[in-house]
Parts: structure tokens; C-alpha cells; sequence
């Protein structure tokens, strides 16, 4: 006996080279009620990254604790550290150059703390240390409980001698190993964001990153899904996502290596972006934001818009006002005899809020189109000889509340401002200006910058208690970077330290004013990350208006943000960015999906157009809270082939839900469509009714009828009529 486990380990030890396994010593779990990740702390104290899925039940660790993995050439085993240095081939998440020159790290476990930050939040911190110098790094997550989300991001101490210089280091890194593997990412560009790609991932390197500095989500969104061994469905499949929180230039890498491991690395982009952190300094890397759902991409949006109304949303649990916002009604084009008939007209249209948009200000330099005047945030004194405060006392009069659009990081050359204070304009040296759309960027490094933008607002607002409504605009990316307020060995600290600057601002003017609503416009769509929203109360998905064109805008953009923050207008007809037309109740029942407001002259809506509208919105009112705070199921894909379209939102307590169906083909006499519906309560009855009825159009079959949950869900509805812009609204509600 005791010769054959001699002979055994014997042969072991020819099979595994000494170094090659360090067995596990202990486990540590990052958890939410239903996810887990967990990693295991080796014999020789290196973190291995072990699963990342459901939650495993208490006892099973024995795999965790023992499993062996192939062996690398240099009798390395490939198993996965939490957070890999620069030193292996492997791409590196943190790569630095220590005080003595040294260029590899080398992170092995120091200790871990778990810690509760409330009711709902598990903070566990995963600190780490360099073999042979005195640098720390903690992995940090936060695991939220009920949404099933867990974030998690990097800080780095240096206690070394002299100053180090971080070349890259990421927010999070996560290993899978699958058979296959299916990106879903978003591109697009101005008018046209959030389109939807789905690609299976192939060996080499997939980079997804944003130079722009800001702007950062225009063409790009940090938000990805990874979907394993076959494309992602809505309800069935293994998904993992990852969203970064940061509003300047990032990277994502897709790497699968040649043993068939992708690694995903995810956090601020190391382009032109090497940074020196001098002895005791410590720097903190944005969050990542990851969710997992075995059961399809449906769940995985469901963990987001939770997470994002609770905690990366400004007063997310509470109903948003329907909004009429005045640019695409007037652009520059306005006096205050003007605004105070659109007031008068949208407090006719049942709307709550009015918001006043460009051109409102500057005097030397009068901003009547978008040449001048950025910076001058006075009110313009012939176009509103009362000013701001008396327009929005106007508006409170009759009902509404008020906003005003502001675009405070940037400056027009021609501005009292840029005379005033040529330096605070970002510019690379001696080299010429680049503007776009004749306007520069502030720089916000420079905490005089932060100062007089946090006073400027405070300035706007002060005006009248009753503005209420800031839509916060930022219409370039940044090129030609450059401060002159950081010191020469310190430009390269300008893309991260400007995304700081300005969430420092943010923090000061929510301080400030913590109940004045913000809308994240950036050119529509330009700056969409969790990073910057969380300052915010809603977002302006795109410039686009176009119905047609929103299904796809709206369908990207909620995959991982929520419908009460997507502010989703309804424009004249023909479009203005695509002059399309499109009927009214189409229009209505797209922007309907999400924040609802209205983006024209309501002067333009005459006869039954108006009340139309005005039945809408207060239909929208109604069923709002559904939208607004419920679950998103998608039903039909606007990608899949068919030109049709739907989704619906359902009540938590499944009492109440909205199903919006949209025809955008031309089906002839003979197609239709069914579909069927999701997230009901299958032992529920419920009451469908039409909502926002098409004049002339025969009522709907099942008007009034009351359906099971289990036949919607099983049998579904179908949609007979199927012209070009047909479109469908149901309200289904519970009954005893
Ligand atoms: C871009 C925004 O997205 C528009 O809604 C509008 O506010 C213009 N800027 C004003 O310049």
C-alpha cells in the first residue's frame, strides 16, 4: 500500500512539475441573491479567478478547491488570476513601470474584507501586493443583492520610494472558456446610435474603444454582452455583461488565446494616457458593471434598468413629467412673446414640463445660431427682455414646471468668455484651435474651470426657484488635446483628469441642487454610460426624432438602460433629420416606450392632430408608471427579418402591462404577425384594451376581452393589420 502511493506521488511529480499546482487554501465569494463569482486563494497566495454564473450552493467547493488545469510549457497551470500584471504574455489588466525601472508586477494575496454598505450591498475587498515592491492593489466589488448586478473596480497605492508610472490599468478582467463565443456591441454615429451588431468572437484581439474624450458613446458604447455557444436569445442561454461607468475614452478587449480562453479586460483607455502616481498617492479606476443570466438577454436587461433606477439614476424611483422641449419648434428662432404662447400650448396639451433649448442667451455675442456665444450664460435682453426667472414664473403659473438647456463645458471663440479667459481653452500647445461646430472645449483639469461651471449653474438657477429642469448639453469630442493648467510631464494625465473634473462638478451641483432634474443630452446619445448618468435624471437617446428610426435607437439603448430614463420625443412630420413622414399615433406610440415629451411647434398640431395628441399624453400619464418603473420583456427583434417590432412593460406585482407592436414593412394583403407575450402572471386574468385608437380603423378583435395569462403567454396575440406605420398599444390589467 505503502509502496503504491510512494510510486503514485512519484509519478505525479514527473506528470506536474513542482510549481506547476498550488492547491487552493481558501475561497472567496462575491455574491448576489442569485449570481456569484468566486475566486480561490492559492497555496503560493496568487487570487485565481475560478466561475462567475449562478449561485453554487454553500457546500460546493471540491471543485473549486481542487480542479487542475492543463499545463502551459513553463509548468504554469491556465488558470486565471483576479487582476494579471504585465510580465507573461498574457494582456496585461495593469502594466506600470516601478521607481526602479522595473517593468513587471507580480500581485499575490495580502487579506480580504467583506463588508455590508447597506441592507442590499456586499463590499468585498480583495487586497493584493507586488512580490518585491511596496505596491498594493485592492480589487474592489460591490454585489447588489436584489438586481443581481456586481460592480467592480481597481485601486492602486503606491508606497514604493519614488514616484511609479501606470501605463494601463483596467477596471475589471474576466476569463471564460467556452465553445464559442457571440459579442453583442453598439455602434453607430450622430442621428443613428445604439445599433446592435452581434459577431462571433474569432482568436486574435476584438477592440472596442472611444478616443473622443467625450462624446465617448456617439459611435461606441462601453456596454457589451457576451453570449456563450450559441447567439444570444431573449430567454434562454448563458450571457454575461459588462457595462464600464466612464465618460472619457475606454477599451474593451476580446481576446481568445490559443488555448481557447477569451479574456475580456474592460476599463479607462491607456491611449496617450500614462500616468505618474507619486509615493502614497492612490488611484481609483472607474466601475464595471457586470450582470449574468442563464435564462437569455431579457433577464440580463431586467438586472440593469433595476440596478440603474436605484442606484445610477437621479430620483429613479420616481415618474417623470411629460416634456415639451422648444428646438426642434423653434431652434434659435424665438422671443419671449414666443415661449410664452408654446407655454400656453403645452399647458393645453396636458404637458408638465417646458423646456427651453438653445439661442437663449448672450449679448455682445448674441446666440442666435451656433457660431456665438457659448459661455456668455446671460439671457439674451432683447429676446428676453424679463429674463429667465420671469419666463419660468411664467410657466409655474400655468401649471408647468420649467428648464432651461445649458452646454457649460464648452465655448464659442467668439464669447465675452473665451476674451476673458483664453486659457482655459483645451488646446495641444501652440497649434491651431480645432473647432467643431464652431465651439471649444473648457479645460476642465483646471479647478477655476470647475468653479465657474458650478457657479455658472448655480448663476442660471438662481434666477427662479422654479426652474426645475436642466438639460446639460455637450455637442463636440475633444481633439487636439491639452492643458495649460497641467504641468508639462502632466499632459498625459489630461483625458482622465478632465472625466474627473467634470464628475467633481456633477457632485457639486447635485450637492447643490439635489431635487433640479438633469437630463444627459451631449448631442443625443454622445455621453450614454453609468459613469455619468447616475448624476442624472433621464438622457436624450438620440437627435434623431424619426419614429422609424427611434425602434432601433430605443431597442439598443434599453438593452441596458431604462425606459423612464430614455427621453423619447414626438417631432412634426416630415422628420427633420430624415424627412420621413410618419401618421401621429405612430409617432405617439413609438416615443410612448420611453420618457415621453414633445419636440415641435405645438402650434403645427391643429384639428384632430391635437386631440389626438392631447389624448395621448393623457393616456401616457396613466399608464405611465408601467412603463416608467416595470419590467421590459422583449417580444419581437425590429433586427429580425420582417419589419416588425415589439416589446412590453410589465407592473413588478404583474397586475398591469403595455404591449407596443409597430408594423415598419410593407406586408401586403396576406402577412401578419404573432407573437406572444412574457412576464405576465400565468394564473392571472387579464382585460385587454386598445390604447391611442386609430381614427378609422376597425377596433381591435380582442377589445375588452379577458385573456389567461398562461394563453398570452402561450398562444399570444397576433396584429392582422400590417401597412407600413401600423402600430398597437395594449393595456392589459388584471382582474379579480
Ligand atoms: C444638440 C442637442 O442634442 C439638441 O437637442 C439641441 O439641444 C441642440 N444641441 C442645441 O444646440
Amino acid at each position: 500500500m505503502r509502496r503504491n502511493i510512494v510510486i503514485t506521488l512519484l509519478l505525479l511529480a514527473i506528470i506536474i512539475p513542482a510549481k506547476a499546482y498550488s492547491a487552493a487554501t481558501g475561497e472567496i465569494r462575491v455574491g448576489t441573491s442569485e449570481l456569484e463569482m468566486v475566486f480561490t486563494i492559492a497555496e503560493n497566495r496568487k487570487v485565481i479567478y475560478q466561475y462567475f454564473g449562478d449561485k453554487l450552493s454553500a457546500d460546493s467547493k471540491t471543485m473549486l478547491l481542487n480542479r487542475q488545469y492543463k499545463l502551459r510549457r513553463d509548468g504554469r497551470m491556465l488558470d486565471a488570476e483576479v487582476f494579471p500584471s504585465a510580465g507573461d504574455f498574457l494582456d496585461p489588466a495593469l502594466q506600470l513601470t516601478h521607481s526602479d525601472g522595473v517593468i513587471t508586477t507580480d500581485l499575490y494575496y495580502v487579506d480580504h474584507a467583506v463588508a455590508n454598505v447597506d441592507a442590499n450591498t456586499v463590499e468585498t475587498r480583495i487586497n493584493l501586493r507586488d512580490a518585491l515592491y511596496a505596491l498594493d492593489v485592492s480589487v474592489v466589488f460591490k454585489a447588489y443583492q436584489k438586481e443581481n448586478v456586481i460592480t467592480q473596480c481597481v485601486e492602486l497605492t503606491n508606497h514604493e520610494k519614488g514616484s511609479v508610472r501606470v501605463e494601463r490599468i483596467a477596471s475589471a478582467y474576466l476569463p471564460l472558456h467556452k465553445r464559442m463565443y457571440y459579442l453583442t456591441h453598439f455602434y453607430g454615429g450622430w442621428g443613428g446610435e445604439m445599433k446592435m451588431e452581434e459577431e462571433v468572437l474569432t482568436p486574435g484581439v476584438k477592440s472596442i474603444e472611444a478616443r473622443t474624450g467625450i462624446l465617448n458613446t456617439e459611435s461606441v458604447n462601453p456596454s457589451f454582452m457576451v453570449s456563450a455557444d450559441a447567439p444570444a436569445q431573449e430567454n434562454s442561454g448563458e450571457v454575461y455583461a459588462g457595462s464600464l461607468a466612464w465618460s472619457g475614452n475606454y477599451k474593451l478587449t476580446f481576446e481568445i488565446d490559443k488555448y481557447g480562453i477569451l479574456h475580456i479586460l474592460s476599463g479607462i483607455n491607456p491611449y496617450a494616457s500614462g500616468r505618474t502616481i507619486e509615493p502614497d498617492e492612490t488611484f481609483a479606476t472607474p466601475e464595471m458593471v457586470w450582470t449574468y443570466s442563464s435564462a437569455g438577454r431579457g433577464q440580463i436587461s431586467r438586472n440593469y434598468h433595476d440596478w440603474c433606477r436605484r442606484y445610477a439614476l437621479a430620483h429613479g424611483d420616481e415618474i417623470r413629467p411629460v416634456v415639451l422641449n422648444s428646438w426642434e419648434g423653434t431652434y434659435f428662432d424665438f422671443d419671449e412673446k414666443k415661449v410664452m404662447d408654446m407655454i400656453d400650448d403645452a399647458a393645453d396639451f396636458g404637458v408638465e414640463m417646458f423646456v427651453l433649448d438653445d439661442g437663449w442667451f448672450g449679448n455682445k455675442y448674441p446666440r442666435n445660431d451656433d457660431r456665438v456665444g457659448l459661455g456668455d450664460w446671460q439671457a439674451n435682453k432683447k429676446k428676453l427682455p424679463h429674463g429667465l426667472g420671469y419666463l419660468a414664473d411664467y410657466a409655474h403659473e400655468k401649471g408647468l414646471k420649467f428648464g432651461v438647456w445649458v452646454e457649460l463645458e464648452m465655448v464659442s471663440p467668439k464669447s465675452e468668455l473665451a476674451e476673458k479667459h483664453p486659457e482655459w481653452i483645451v488646446k495641444s500647445g501652440e497649434r491651431d484651435l480645432l473647432l467643431v461646430r464652431n465651439q471649444c472645449v473648457l479645460d476642465l483639469t483646471n479647478p477655476a474651470v470647475q468653479d465657474y461651471m458650478v457657479e455658472t449653474f448655480d448663476d442660471i438657477l438662481g434666477s427662479s426657484p422654479n426652474i426645475t429642469y436642466v438639460k446639460w448639453d455637450s455637442n463636440r469630442f475633444i481633439n487636439n488635446p491639452g492643458s495649460e493648467y497641467l504641468p508639462d510631464d502632466r499632459q498625459t494625465h489630461f483625458w482622465v483628469d478632465y472625466i474627473n473634473g467634470l464628475y467633481s462638478v456633477y457632485e457639486r451641483i447635485r450637492e447643490m441642487y439635489p431635487h433640479v432634474t438633469i437630463q444627459l443630452c451631449s448631442s443625443g446619445g454622445g455621453r450614454l454610460d453609468f459613469g455619468a448618468l447616475k448624476y442624472h435624471d433621464e438622457f436624450w437617446a438620440s437627435d434623431n426624432t424619426n419614429s422609424l428610426s427611434r425602434i432601433f435607437i430605443q431597442y439598443g439603448t434599453n438593452m441596458f438602460f431604462p425606459a423612464i430614463a430614455t427621453g423619447s420625443h414626438v417631432s412634426i412630420s416630415p422628420n427633420h433629420q430624415t424627412h420621413m413622414h410618419s401618421p401621429l399615433k405612430y409617432r405617439f406610440d413609438v416615443a410612448m416606450g420611453g420618457r415621453l415629451g414633445m419636440e415641435l411647434q405645438p402650434k403645427d398640431l391643429q384639428g384632430d392632430e391635437r386631440t389626438f395628441a392631447m389624448n395621448a399624453v393623457e393616456t401616457y400619464k396613466k399608464v405611465r408608471p408601467i412603463i416608467q418603473l416595470g419590467d421590459l420583456y422583449r417580444l419581437v427583434s425590429p433586427y429580425d427579418e420582417g419589419g416588425w417590432a415589439a416589446h412590453m412593460y410589465v407592473s413588478k406585482e404583474k397586475d398591469a402591462a403595455v404591449v407596443m407592436a409597430y408594423s415598419f414593412e410593407f406586408h401586403g394583403r396576406d402577412r401578419f404577425l404573432e407573437f406572444k407575450l412574457d412576464g405576465l402572471d400565468k394564473n392571472k386574468k387579464y382585460k385587454l384594451t386598445e390604447l391611442n385608437p386609430a381614427k378609422g380603423r376597425k377596433p381591435y378583435w380582442g377589445e375588452g376581452m379577458v385573456f389567461t395569462g398562461d394563453e398570452l403567454m402561450k398562444i399570444g396575440l397576433n396584429i392582422n393589420d400590417s401597412d407600413m406605420f401600423d402600430s398597437f398599444v395594449f393595456l392589459l390589467t388584471a382582474i379579480d
